[in-house]
Order: C-alpha cells, then structure tokens, then sequence
C-alpha cells in the first residue's frame, strides 16, 4: 500500500483507524516520527527505527512557528514537501500527517506546555520559550494520533530529556525511542540547518566533532573547567567567531558537574557559523 498524506486532524484520524483495522489488525502498534520537514538520512533513521518497533509508521511534517523566536529561522527554514514524501515513502512510512498551522493552532488556540527546569538551561537558556513550542506541538501531535511509541535523535538531546519528562509527567502512554546523532563522513551531526552553510562554513563545521571527541579522550585527566576551556580554545582556533555554550553536564538529568562526580558527564556545546547555529553533544 502506498503511503497515505493527511493535512487535517480527520484525514489523520480515519486513515489511522483505516490502518489499525485494515490490512493490520486492531491490535496494530503505531510509532510517529515527528519532523519539520526537509527530510534527511538522520530522519530515514528515524522512521527505520519507528518501522522496527510499531505496524504502522506515522510521520508528520509540520514547521512549527510556535518554536521559533523573533529572530530566528522560520521564515527561512528549508521546505521540500515533495521529495520530504518520496523520500518518507521509499522508508516505508504508512501515513504523512502535513497539516498548516491553522489545523494545529486554530484562532483562540491558548495553552502552552512548559517543563520549566529542565528547559531553563542550555538552548533554553539561549532560546526563551523554545521548548515551550516543542512541548506544546509535540502534547498535541502524541494526542492527536494516540501512537503508542515516538522516536527523537540524541542530537537534540535536551530536546529528547524534556519530552521523555513530558510524556512521564502527563501520563501519555507513549514510549519514547531516541536514537544515536546521526554524522556525516567528517562526523559533522546530521541538521536541516547545515543546509544553510557555504562550502568555507562547512570546512569550519568539519572540525565539530574532532574537537569534541578530543575533549572526550582526555576528559579522565582533567577537570571540568579544563576540558570546557580547551573545547572552546579548540573552536576558536578552527575559525568558529561566536560560542553560544560549551557545557558539561549529566546525561540523565542535565544536572551540573563537579570534578568530585564526573560520571555520565556528557558535553553539550552550541556555535554559531556565520549565522548558522549548530548544536552538538557526546558522552564524555
Ligand atoms: O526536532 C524537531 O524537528 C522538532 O523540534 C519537532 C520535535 C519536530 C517539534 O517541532
């Protein structure tokens, strides 16, 4: 069967319904891929992963202004709806939810979901009520299709923490798969966003990952202060202008370290190239 496109809640509704009861049977599991659009391979690992644990794979396509600060990209961000589909489709996604943003945010729409510790620091930090648009959009897509399993990439780890909480805290019976940063030959993270880097850009990006993975092979042998000021003396040097963070925290609550208790640390950093930010992290 191919692959079935719905733009508003309904379409979604019935071609879940279609799914569940059809060629599957009622007892069907159905995994859902949130993106916004501009599908790449980290995406296709995604749906692959989705495809592994569920009957019927549900991606949604959807740019949600709601994330997005004054300043920030939406306007810009990369759209490819047509090849988004072929390339969801080829994955063997069963259902592509695209709907605008009057379907998910009709006129008197006023609510916001905020998970306020966890969204405080980081990119939350640098990126006021960021993730109180991922929170909210995400509530509402893990409602509207009542999946039983939704995957995200540890690229976007904060990301990845606030809505395991999320979905923890409101009772969603929704399992969160996450699946490893997928990289590039030169190990730069797999983002929509590189798409905005020239060729110069992406020589400078090229050094991202190096410059981590050499934190992480001498993390043992110095303290936190250290390895955060070669990390960032490193990005310096390979012509990154403007460091938004470099920081060392826990993996499983984001909470800081100390060189008393540096296990599980992970290194979580965000730059800026020309105008692009990048986001990144590993375990250390
Ligand atoms: O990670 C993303 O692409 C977005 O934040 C998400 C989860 C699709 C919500 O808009």
């Amino acid at each position: 069967m191919s692959v079935e496109i719905v733009r508003d809640l309904r379409g979604l509704h019935t071609s879940i319904a279609r799914h569940r009861n059809g060629p599957l049977n009622t007892a069907a599991s159905l995994a859902i891929v949130p993106t916004m659009g501009a599908i790449h391979k980290a995406h296709e690992k995604l749906i692959m992963e989705a495809k592994r644990n569920a009957d019927i794979v549900l991606a949604t396509i959807f740019v949600n202004p709601m994330q997005f600060g004054k300043n920030e990209d939406f306007n810009k961000y990369p759209k490819s709806e047509e090849e988004d589909i072929k390339r969801l489709e080829s994955k063997g996604c069963n259902i592509i939810y695209i709907p605008n943003v009057e379907t998910i945010y009709p006129d008197g729409f006023d609510l916001s979901i905020n998970v306020p510790k966890l969204s405080s620091i980081l990119c939350g930090k640098k990126r006021p009520a960021h993730f109180e648009g991922v929170c909210t959009i995400v509530t509402k897509l893990l409602l509207q299709s009542g999946a039983d399993y939704a995957v995200f990439g540890e690229k976007d780890y904060q990301q990845l923490l606030i809505i395991k909480r999320l979905v923890k805290n409101l009772d969603i019976p929704c399992q969160i798969l996450p699946i490893e940063t997928v990289r590039d030959e030169n190990g730069l993270a797999i983002s929509s966003r590189n798409q905005y880097l020239n060729t110069e850009n992406r020589n400078i990006a090229n050094n991202i990952n190096k410059i981590m993975k050499n934190a992480a092979d001498n993390y043992k042998n110095k303290d936190i202060e250290s390895t955060i000021n070669l990390v960032k003396n490193n990005f310096l040097d390979s012509g990154i202008k403007k460091i938004d963070y470099v920081e060392i925290r826990k993996g499983e609550n984001l909470d800081v370290i100390s060189n008393n208790d540096k296990s599980n640390a992970r290194l979580f950093i965000a730059v800026y190239i020309s105008d692009t930010r990048l986001i990144d992290n590993i375990k250390l």
